[in-house]
């Protein structure tokens, strides 16, 4: 990715005009591979389970989680218009807005985003990429936050391009490849490219 998918401005611009976007997967896929991981994450305590979707931008995850049954759903992203292209998102479905749309920067999460209570599950697709085009330093102070974020026995789920988006020091998560999706070839000769998809878990 070029440098500028940092910059908040870079999504200010697309999302001017962008109303629907779903960058590495649909989100029927990546939910596909969420959903196993669901009932164990979210249902060892009484309280109605906790998802944080970070860098929500214009796709519909969100819906996808609300159709499942799970409606404690906030969604982060630090550009304005995409908060509100989410929101849209979720009326055009549902005829209403019952989960969270936040304005914030994954990268400066302070403990309690929600009123001190902590997510069972904290899921972003390609976030982590954006993110990392400011540097390891960014994904870092990243994972810190989801880190302070994340319930007892909770864990991130990350969609990345990347093969080695984690292999980083000092990362206080364990990671694990938990799928790969393969990418399109224009060519059948053309080499397997896979999306990868990480389950971290606090060290
Ligand atoms: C590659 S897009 C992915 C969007 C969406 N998750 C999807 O799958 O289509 C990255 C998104 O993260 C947001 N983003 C990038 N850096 C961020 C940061 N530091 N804090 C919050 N959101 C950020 C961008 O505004 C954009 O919506």
């Amino acid at each position: 990715m070029p440098a500028d998918f940092e910059k908040q401005s870079y999504w200010h611009e697309r999302f001017v005009s962008e109303t629907s976007f779903e960058w590495l997967a649909s989100s029927e896929e990546f939910m596909s591979i969420i959903k196993p991981y669901l009932p164990a994450l979210t249902h060892h305590h009484d309280n109605p389970p906790k998802i944080l979707q970070l860098g929500s931008g214009t796709s519909d995850l969100q819906n996808y989680f609300r159709s499942t049954g799970y409606l404690d759903v906030t969604n982060i992203d630090y550009e304005p218009l995409a908060i509100e292209r989410g929101r849209q998102l979720e009326e055009a479905v549902f005829g209403d807005v019952k989960m969270k749309y936040v304005v914030a920067d994954t990268t400066q999460l302070g403990r309690g985003l929600s009123h001190n209570q902590s997510f069972d599950m904290v899921v972003d697709k390609s976030t982590v990429d954006a993110v990392s085009c400011g540097g390891q330093e960014a994904l870092l102070r990243m994972a810190s936050g989801v880190r302070r974020n994340l319930a007892e026995g909770g864990a991130w789920i990350s969609l990345s391009y990347s093969s080695s988006r984690f292999d980083v020091d000092q990362l206080p998560f364990d990671v694990e490849v938990i799928a790969k999706i393969p990418t399109p070839k224009l060519k059948e000769t053309d080499p397997d490219v896979y999306h990868h998809c990480y389950l971290l878990r606090p060290k």
